[in-house]
C-alpha cells in the first residue's frame, strides 16, 4: 500500500481533465498488461460531468470500449430506471455514447430483495475478476460530507465487514437499503481515486486529509488500498487544508 497522492485542480473543469486523463494511464497500462480494464465506477452528482468528458471524442479515440468491463461501487436500491439509480446517471451520461458491449457492464439487479442483489453482483465481480479478492484496475469513489464513501456510511455494520465483498446495508438515515462494495474489496484494488469538488466539501476533507488527525473517524479513511490511492480535488474542496 503506497501513500495517498493528492492532486489539487484549479477548478472543477480541470479537475475532471485530471481525472480523465488518469483514467486513461491506468486503463492503457491494464490494457498493455492483461488486454483488458476493469473499472467500477461511483455514484451521486460530482462524477456526471466526468462520465459526460470521457463521453467525447478526445477520450473515445483513447479508450477501446470493448476492452473494458464497468462495474459500479454501489448503488441505491430503487429500480434501474429510477432516477436515483447510478447506473442509470452513468449510462446517460457515458455508456450510451461509447461503443461498450452491453455484457461488459454490470449492473445490480435491484429487482432482487437485498441481500440476493448484493450476493448476485459479489458473484458477477469473481466471476469476471477471479475467485480471490479481485484486484479492479480502478475504483471511483465520492465523498460524502459525513465522510462516507460508496455506501459505507458512518456506524453502520457494513464498515466490520471483513469477509463479503459486496453488502447490501439499511441506512437508517435515509430509511432505505443500498448495496456497496465492501473494504476488502475496494483495498484490493490497484487504483482508487477519490473524486471530490465543491466547497461543501472542504470542511470534511480538511478532517480527512489532515494527517495530524491520526483517527480513523470517517468510513472514507478505511480505503487504504493496496494499490495507489489518489486524491483529486478541486481547490475548492481543498480550500481548507493547509495548502489549500
Ligand atoms: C452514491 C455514491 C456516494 C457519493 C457521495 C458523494 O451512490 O451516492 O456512491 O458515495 O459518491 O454521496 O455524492 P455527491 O457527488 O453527489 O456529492
Amino acid at each position: 500500500m503506497g501513500d495517498k497522492i493528492v492532486k489539487i485542480f484549479e477548478d472543477s473543469v480541470s479537475l475532471y481533465k485530471g481525472t480523465a486523463d488518469k483514467i486513461v494511464d491506468i486503463y492503457t497500462e491494464a490494457v498493455k498488461n492483461i488486454g483488458d480494464f476493469t473499472i467500477a465506477l461511483s455514484g451521486g452528482g460530482t462524477p456526471k460531468k466526468l462520465y459526460e468528458l470521457l463521453a467525447t471524442s478526445h477520450y473515445t479515440d483513447k479508450i477501446d470500449w470493448n476492452k473494458v468491463k464497468v462495474f459500479f461501487g454501489d448503488e441505491r436500491y430503487v429500480p434501474r430506471d429510477h432516477p436515483d439509480n447510478n447506473s442509470k446517471m452513468a449510462r446517460e451520461a457515458l455508456l450510451n455514447h461509447v461503443s461498450i458491449p452491453e455484457s461488459n457492464i454490470f449492473v445490480f439487479d435491484t429487482s432482487l430483495p437485498p441481500q440476493k442483489s448484493a450476493s448476485e453482483y459479489a458473484k458477477s465481480v469473481k466471476s469476471e475478476l477471479g475467485e480471490n479478492y479481485p484486484h479492479f484496475d480502478l475504483i471511483l469513489l465520492g465523498l460524502g460530507g459525513d465522510g462516507h464513501t460508496a455506501s459505507l456510511f458512518p456506524w453502520t455494520p457494513i464498515l466490520k465487514e471483513s469477509k463479503k465483498m459486496v453488502k447490501q446495508v439499511f441506512v437508517r438515515k435515509m430509511g432505505t437499503y443500498r448495496l456497496s462494495f465492501t473494504y476488502p474489496l475496494i483495498n484490493a484494488a490497484n487504483n482508487v481515486i477519490f473524486l471530490v469538488s465543491g466547497s461543501s466539501k472542504s470542511d470534511i476533507i480538511s478532517e480527512i486529509l489532515d494527517d495530524s488527525a491520526n483517527d480513523n473517524r470517517y468510513p472514507a479513511q478505511g480505503v487504504q488500498p493496496l494499490g495507489q490511492l489518489y486524491w483529486h480535488l478541486d481547490r475548492y474542496a481543498a480550500s481548507g487544508l493547509p495548502t489549500g
